[in-house]
């Protein structure tokens, strides 16, 4: 039986694994890692960090929907001197490769974080969040429009020499055209997709259910959306993408890669299966053997070649 390759280079970043864990739900990542075998992960991308400490949105901050989860979190963190000081040392070691997520209320401050981290030690890469629907100023807001986009990745990639994923928002009519000002920009990558913008309301307090009035679904019911914009992305771009969007076994993630993700990233399903990782990564093995296929990057995008998008 052949020994499928699992190793994939994502912008740069060489991971032994194409299964990541999403910025967010495994948090800062050393309660995770304590418990979970890591090998079955290529890297870990942690929460958002900006530069000074944010309180984050009020509560309640999550909600559960059929088949997903609504969050409000509003990104909050102790900011980048504690990050360095407190959460650097407990990840020593453990993370397999280490993506930090980072953010900013304006343009400064996203250049300010990336510049402290720029050879901070242990750390692999940055994902920049351009995607958060849960705040007053920044976040969504780069991500919706183009040349901000521009701007806010421009400025990053002048601070910076660590390979640079952009994290892309699901909240626009075109999600190309961001993607494509993201690579000019100089990204090596792209993550997609961050939550979908919606609420719930309480009918007995008959008040929305979120403190912030608003959140951000995740979780299985926004899989097809997600597929479909790594689809259209995978024709726009030529950096390789990081998909993400409710995946929870190797037959989402297999989804995913066939669209045009070279690798996945695993998010929601932490919250109710910890183990998670491993399973998809066994999956993906298994499915490779099966199929007789030596490599997961041979699946990159193979439902697209022949296909309507070929056509084209
Ligand atoms: C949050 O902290 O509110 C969610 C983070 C995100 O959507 O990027």
């Amino acid at each position: 039986m052949i020994k499928p390759d699992l190793t994939v280079n994502l912008g740069g970043i060489e991971l032994a694994s194409p299964v990541l864990a999403a910025s967010g739900p495994f948090g800062y990542g050393y309660e995770y890692l304590k418990r979970i075998d890591c090998s079955a992960l290529g890297a870990i991308i942690v929460k958002g960090v900006s530069a000074r400490p944010w309180a984050g949105n009020p509560p309640p901050r999550l909600a559960e929907t059929a088949s997903g989860l609504l969050n409000s979190i509003g990104l909050q963190n102790p900011g980048l001197e504690q990050f360095e000081k407190e959460v650097m040392p407990r990840l020593k070691g453990m993370a397999p490769r280490l993506i930090v997520n980072i953010v900013g209320c304006d343009i400064g401050e996203y250049a300010e974080v990336a510049g402290r981290l720029d050879g901070m030690e242990g750390i692999d890469g940055l994902e920049v969040n351009i995607s958060c629907p849960n705040l007053r100023a920044g976040g969504i807001a780069f991500g919706t429009d183009p040349a901000e986009t521009f701007n806010v990745v421009s400025a990053v990639r002048r601070q910076t020499s660590l390979p640079l994923l952009v994290k892309l928002s699901p909240n626009v009519s075109d999600i190309t055209v961001i993607a494509r000002a993201a690579e000019e920009a100089g990204a090596d990558g792209l993550s997609l997709i961050n939550t979908l913008s919606g609420m719930l309301i309480d009918i007995e307090t008959k008040k929305p259910l979120l403190g912030n009035t608003f959140g951000g679904l995740s979780g299985p019911a926004l899989l097809p959306v997600a597929l479909k914009m790594v689809w259209q992305t995978a024709e726009a771009v030529n950096i390789p993408l990081l998909g993400m969007g409710g995946i929870t076994s190797a037959e989402d993630a297999i989804q995913f890669m066939m669209a045009g993700a070279r690798a996945v990233a695993l998010g929601t399903a932490f919250f109710y299966e910890p183990e998670v990782a491993e399973q998809v990564a066994e999956g993906l093995r298994g499915y490779l053997e099966k199929h007789e296929i030596d490599a997961i990057g041979k699946l990159e995008g193979i439902a697209r070649k022949g296909g309507p998008a070929d056509a084209r």
